[in-house]
């Protein structure tokens, strides 16, 4: 048997097996939240710490939710405070969290590549929390226990992802896990925010909603990220409603029992209606942040069972 991954910094690469086994483990925590019960004895005397150099609401907060009801210390570092304000590199930071033994640290950072910089100089484990256009990876895995709850299965799903592509670290993350499992991947959007040669992921491309969404079993819809554009890719945000906005109309176009994903934070009346966003028949976006903490707890028991505990507290 293959040893467990010592970090977490991407889906790329990550083969069924370790896929399907953080899905099934977090089945059995949605189940653990559901009831009331924690499981304190898993990371007791086990050190968590949040480091995020950018702005989160959902994955920080699951982050500490998931590593307090499996009974680790959790410590969210406020970067703003910290000393990377007086110039400490991102490194340097990295050694002194080292030497004080965490055992798990969550990184977000703008640059791509960050998380697994530090990976190598630390002793953590070190789980991605989303690194610049990069990958999300716990996002893309909460984003699939929603699906495979909803729908009982992945493969053979027709998955269109609708929106900002060339700038979304949970669209590459998606890509490849869907993938992985067996889903057909379409991604929709307005040739300024596709990559070039996204093909080569095995995702089929629309510049058309209507085309796109076609038959579609999951329409997964991506916030528009203007704080990463450079130069006008995009209209006005009147005419991006119109034309890669969604809203019944255009949903009416995918399968009768299509649900609508986000991954927050959503921009209302930009990508996505609200009366889409806010249909409990169609949107399970608040059921995708639900699975955050269970997908996050699964993340953290995997990480520290693969880990030698350092220390007895
Ligand atoms: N989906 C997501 O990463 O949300 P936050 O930026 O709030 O963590």
């Amino acid at each position: 048997m293959a040893d467990p991954p010592r970090h977490l910094l991407a889906i790329e690469g990550l083969q069924p097996p370790p896929i399907t086994a953080l899905l099934d483990l977090a089945e059995s925590y949605v189940l653990l939240n559901r009831s009331g019960q924690t499981a304190r004895d898993l990371l007791r005397g086990r050190t968590l710490i949040n480091l995020f150099f950018e702005d989160s609401t959902r994955t920080r907060t699951s982050f500490e939710l998931a590593g307090k009801r499996l009974g680790a210390d959790v410590i969210n570092m406020a970067v703003a405070s910290s000393s990377v304000n007086k110039g400490e590199t991102l490194l340097d930071t990295a050694a002194t969290l080292n030497a004080m033994h965490c055992d798990l640290l969550v990184v977000r950072h703008n640059q791509s590549g960050a998380p697994n910089l530090l990976a190598q100089k630390v002793d953590a484990a070190v789980i991605n929390a989303g690194d610049g256009t990069h990958e999300h990876p716990t996002q893309a895995l909460l984003d699939a226990l929603t699906i495979r709850r909803r729908t009982g299965r992945i493969a053979g799903l027709v998955v269109a992802i609708c929106g900002d592509i060339v700038h979304s670290r949970v669209a590459r993350s998606n890509i490849h896990l869907l993938t992985t499992l067996g889903a057909r991947v379409r991604v929709v959007g307005p040739p300024t925010l596709i990559p070039a040669a996204i093909e080569r992921l095995g995702v089929a491309v629309f510049h058309d909603m209507a085309e796109g969404l076609a038959g579609a079993d999951v329409v997964m819809m991506l916030r528009l990220q203007r704080e990463r554009m450079i130069g006008g890719l995009v209209p006005s945000a009147r005419e991006y409603f119109r034309f890669w906005g969604l809203d019944a109309a255009k949903l009416a176009k995918a399968a009768p029992a299509a649900i609508v994903m986000h991954p927050g934070p959503m921009n209302r009346g930009i990508e996505i209606d609200s009366l889409v966003a806010d249909d409990p028949a169609r949107s399970v976006i608040r059921e995708q942040v639900e699975m955050g903490v269970a997908v996050r707890m699964a993340v953290l028991d995997t990480l520290a069972r693969a880990r030698p505990k350092l220390r007895n507290d």
